[in-house]
């Protein structure tokens, strides 16, 4: 069975993906420091899937720890989730996020190429479109300077990626550009699991839903879209899972020395406020929400245009809104 390692495998992103590797017929070998998910989320995968998965609790920008992994398996390719995300942080410690998201890809691509390690799939963000000019975004839509240190650590790695590339040390590398992942898995047993006050809409909530906050607030109903809040292209864990076993599986069919980078959304936006309807919808529960101000430097609208990775990895969202306010809702429900 081919091994793929997941830097972050703990993490919200990570842990739905090793569910997809696993049933795509790889093992999903863990690697995550733990300091934003819960060592709790390996019995999970286990309850999913019926195997316990290798984990290794540590820092990836270790190398001696890369290294004594490749020990012991042999590695055929890499996921690197590993990486701090809170934009808001990131402009008070942008060291904090340099050193960790920019420095581990370093520390990973050295250790690929000492190993002879071949595919990487990246995971970088939509962020780096900031506010496009038009819509829907494709891939070749011109990157805007970064809003925040976080947002910019993307940047530099996706230039990166392509330096290494050009320099033909071997490697293929696919960056998957996501848009706004939401929702858990169907089972309700991993989901999001935010630490402190949720940063984004859908933990929010959630928490909101379950009692935890008192009130939503909307960041603004008089912007330029269909109702006046802002419009994103919410798209369902499990599905974005599924685009990284079909980025490997691409990868895998290429010569060395491979860049590509692919949207992963929906290709379709909905409003903040269309959100909340579709969750009182499927939830059945009221929501208490209030309309505040203007959030600074938010975007007001941005959604994929997504006929490239449907039609060179094969790859479609499955999942409606419907079904990722369902599910985030009974993963929140879970954690009562
Ligand atoms: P997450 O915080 O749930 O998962 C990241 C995991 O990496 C965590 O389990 C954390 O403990 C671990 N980690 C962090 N630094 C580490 C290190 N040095 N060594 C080992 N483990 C480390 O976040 P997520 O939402 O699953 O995001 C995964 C990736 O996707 C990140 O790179 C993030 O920037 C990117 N991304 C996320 C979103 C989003 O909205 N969730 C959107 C676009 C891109
Ligand atoms: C979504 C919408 C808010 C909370 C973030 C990161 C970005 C990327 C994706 C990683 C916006 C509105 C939110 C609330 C609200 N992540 N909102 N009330 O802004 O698309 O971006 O996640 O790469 O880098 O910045 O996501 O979930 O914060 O907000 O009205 O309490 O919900 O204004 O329109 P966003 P979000």
């Amino acid at each position: 069975m081919k091994k793929i390692l997941i830097t972050g495998g703990a993490g919200y992103i990570g842990s739905h993906t090793a569910v997809e590797l696993w049933k795509a017929g790889m093992e999903p070998i863990i690697l995550d420091d733990l300091s934003n998910s819960d060592p709790t989320v390996l019995d999970r995968l286990e309850e999913i899937t019926g195997k316990r998965f290798a984990f290794y609790q540590g820092d990836c920008n270790k190398k001696s720890l890369l290294k004594s992994i490749a020990e012991k398996y042999k590695i055929e390719g890499l996921i690197h989730f590993a990486a701090f995300k809170a934009v808001g942080e990131s402009t008070q410690q942008p060291l904090k996020y340099y050193r960790n998201n920019v420095g581990s890809l370093l520390v990973l691509l050295k250790f690929m190429e000492e190993k002879g390690i071949k595919d990487l799939v990246f995971s970088s963000s939509c962020t780096v479109y900031g506010q496009p000019e038009v819509l829907p975004v494709t891939e070749s839509t011109p990157r805007q300077e970064a809003e925040s240190p976080y947002g910019n650590t993307k940047k530099i790695c996706e230039d990166i990626l392509v330096d290494c590339v050009k320099s033909k040390m071997g490697i293929r590398v696919i960056s998957l550009r996501y848009f706004n992942p939401v929702g858990a898995h169907p089972s309700a047993k991993i989901g999001e699991l935010p630490l402190g006050t949720p940063n984004n809409l859908v933990p929010f909530i959630t928490q909101v839903a379950a009692g935890i906050r008192e009130k939503l607030t909307v960041f603004g109903d008089d912007y330029d879209t269909v109702d006046g809040s802002c419009v994103r292209d919410y798209i369902h864990v499990v599905d974005l899972a599924e685009a990284h076993v079909k980025a490997l599986a691409y990868l895998n069919k290429q010569e060395n020395n491979f860049y590509d980078v692919f949207n992963v959304g929906t290709g379709n936006g909905n409003s903040v406020l269309e959100v909340i309807h579709a969750f009182e919808k499927v939830s059945g529960v009221k929501l208490d929400y209030q309309v505040g101000p203007r959030r600074p430097g938010d975007v007001v609208k941005t959604w994929a245009d997504t006929t490239k990775i449907n039609n060179v990895l094969g790859w479609k969202a499955k999942y409606s809104l419907e079904d990722s306010m369902r599910d985030s809702w009974n993963w929140q429900k879970s954690l009562d």
